[in-house]
């Protein structure tokens, strides 16, 4: 059998051969040459669901638009896109869907093997969460829950945390919400220290219900629990999780009401829209939780049904691909100016680097010849700009930049937000254009020039509310997905954390028994030794 025209190798398609060559006349032009024209910003920049992206610095021109256009043909993003959102199997490795999608698609439209499970699912949570917020639901002692703490990690943390923190200004509960995700025990210490149990809620968040971290710290919770009420039945009242394990949570001793379902169609990383986000939902409340839904859906919905040369998710991947395949950016900088939003780059950091941070496609075939994601990394800004945007604009590394803001903010110094847009605005020109006045260019000593040249995309957000954040988040998503389809990779999964996984479980052991079982490198097992002799 011959495989089709989208099966095939990326880099044999012309498409790509034809950015390569417009690569190399890129590495020529400075960024700058597009300045002259007075369209650029009518041309590239796009909106919709309360979002406008602005791709117009961007190192693209007609010739580069048109053969990336020819790239989403020959990945075939219309089709792929239609059969991930219509539950085909898309994560081969672990033969299952990928359809967060569907969580926030409306009941209506839900294909119909899902719709039953997800209203369960999304009827129970609610109700739940009505209840705890309304005081209804009370600890062992009969006071009303006032501290929630989720304990999770990776993408049982992230996107709730940020979600959280982004739309505090929408929390309609007085619950204070933390979260604990690393193992390290300096972090439980911290918050034990100041909980009282009789008005807290622990929500163990685990699709697997097996991560060591989770595991350890929910372990640790519930021993420090029964060793101050001595009733096991009290649990009923404190814990409840939310898992695809549902054995493996009551085995814990969670009861099995108290167990909110997943589902391994739904990726850890893109799981905020179901049951793991508890704590958004019994922070801002059933109905701006059902808002963050929406935004999200009206993003699937432009990503489906818009043709590829306004889709502003598909023109967001493509566009990075030309960086970092083309142009050989290594690094993409994730700049928030906005403070509710200081968590997107961690999140964005997993859901992109989990996702597409590979070197085999697909079919198992070694990805040879180009680079695939970039290393995320970012940081809350202005407070970046003196930190390390020094070596943005002077130094030696090739990268790309998202610059992330809000038109409208939640207050009312109006200077201030004048001066983080116009922090913002005159950042991502300087990238663009560097110092290139030439007379002034000429006169400035070499330490005072800045090259610029540095492509970026400006992503301005309306108002920060819950559907403009459901549609930020999936726009980034949707962004992952067609970005896996330049690069015939499989988004899904993530065989990469596996390893040290198990490496941590004999050295778990030596460490414990301050024994060496395990056969180690030479400097491991000398830190080994350290570690031991320092524990005993
Ligand atoms: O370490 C990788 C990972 O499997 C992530 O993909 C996942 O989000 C995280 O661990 C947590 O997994 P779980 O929800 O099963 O505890």
């Amino acid at each position: 059998m011959t495989s089709s025209r989208a099966e095939r190798h990326p880099t044999a398609d012309p498409s790509w051969q034809a950015l390569q060559t417009l690569a190399k006349r890129a590495a020529d032009r400075h960024l700058s040459i597009y300045t002259d024209e007075t369209d650029r910003y009518k041309k590239y920049a796009f909106q919709t669901c309360g979002l406008c992206v602005d791709y117009s610095k961007q190192k693209v021109d007609d010739e580069v638009f048109d053969a990336l256009m020819a790239l989403a043909e020959a990945s075939d993003f219309g089709n792929k896109f239609a059969q991930q959102c219509s539950g085909d199997l898309v994560n081969q490795s672990e033969n299952r869907p990928a359809l967060h999608t569907m969580l926030r698609t409306p009941q209506e439209l839900q294909a119909a093997p899902y719709q039953e499970t997800i209203n369960l699912a999304q009827t129970k949570m609610f109700s739940f969460v009505d209840r705890v917020i309304s005081g209804e639901w009370r600890g062992h002692t009969g006071k009303a829950i006032n501290h929630v703490v989720h304990v999770g990690i990776g993408g049982s943390h992230l996107g709730p945390e940020l979600a959280v923190e982004a739309l505090a200004h929408y929390a309609i509960s007085n619950l204070r919400i933390s979260f604990l995700a690393s193992v390290d025990g300096h972090c439980l210490k911290q918050l034990t220290d100041e909980l009282n149990l009789e008005q807290t809620l622990f929500i163990v968040a685990s699709k697997s219900f097996s991560t060591q971290e989770t595991k350890t710290n929910a372990h640790s919770l519930r021993s420090w629990f029964l060793e101050r009420t001595g009733s096991v039945a009290a649990l009923a009242n404190h814990f409840v999780a939310v898992s695809a394990n549902i054995e493996a949570a009551t085995n814990f001793g969670i009861a099995e009401e108290n167990v909110f379902e997943m589902w391994d169609w739904v990726g850890g990383r893109f799981s905020v829209w179901s049951s793991v986000g508890l704590p958004l939902a019994l922070s801002i409340g059933s109905q701006n939780f059902r808002a963050f839904l929406q935004g999200a859906h009206h993003m699937d919905h432009h990503a489906l049904n818009t043709p590829t040369e306004n889709n502003i998710p598909a023109l967001m991947a493509l566009f990075e691909a030309w960086n970092s395949t083309f142009l050989q950016k290594e690094t993409h900088a994730v700049l928030v100016y906005d403070h509710r939003l200081r968590l997107l780059p961690d999140f964005l950091q997993q859901l992109e680097m989990e996702s597409n941070g590979k070197s085999v496609h697909a079919d198992g075939e070694e990805l040879t010849g180009f680079l695939s994601a970039p290393i995320i990394w970012g940081g809350e800004e202005p407070n970046g700009q003196h930190a390390f945007h020094q070596l943005l604009h002077q130094g030696t590394r090739k990268f790309s930049a998202d610059f992330i803001s809000c038109k409208q903010p939640d207050h009312h110094f109006t200077e201030h937000h004048n001066w983080l847009l116009a922090n913002c605005l005159s950042q991502s020109q300087a990238m663009l254009l560097g110092r290139s006045d030439s007379d002034d260019k000429d006169a400035l000593p070499s330490h005072q020039c800045v090259k610029g040249d540095h492509p970026n995309t400006t992503i301005l957000l309306d108002t920060l509310n819950p559907q403009g954040l459901g549609a930020l988040l999936a726009m980034y998503e949707h962004k992952v997905s067609f970005q896996s389809m330049i690069w015939h990779i499989n988004p899904f999964d993530q065989w990469g954390v596996e390893l040290g996984k198990q490496l941590s479980l004999s050295i778990y052991k030596d460490l414990c028994t301050l024994s060496n079982n395990t056969q180690l490198d030479a400097s491991t097992q000398g830190l080994v030794d350290h570690m031991n002799h320092t524990n005993s």
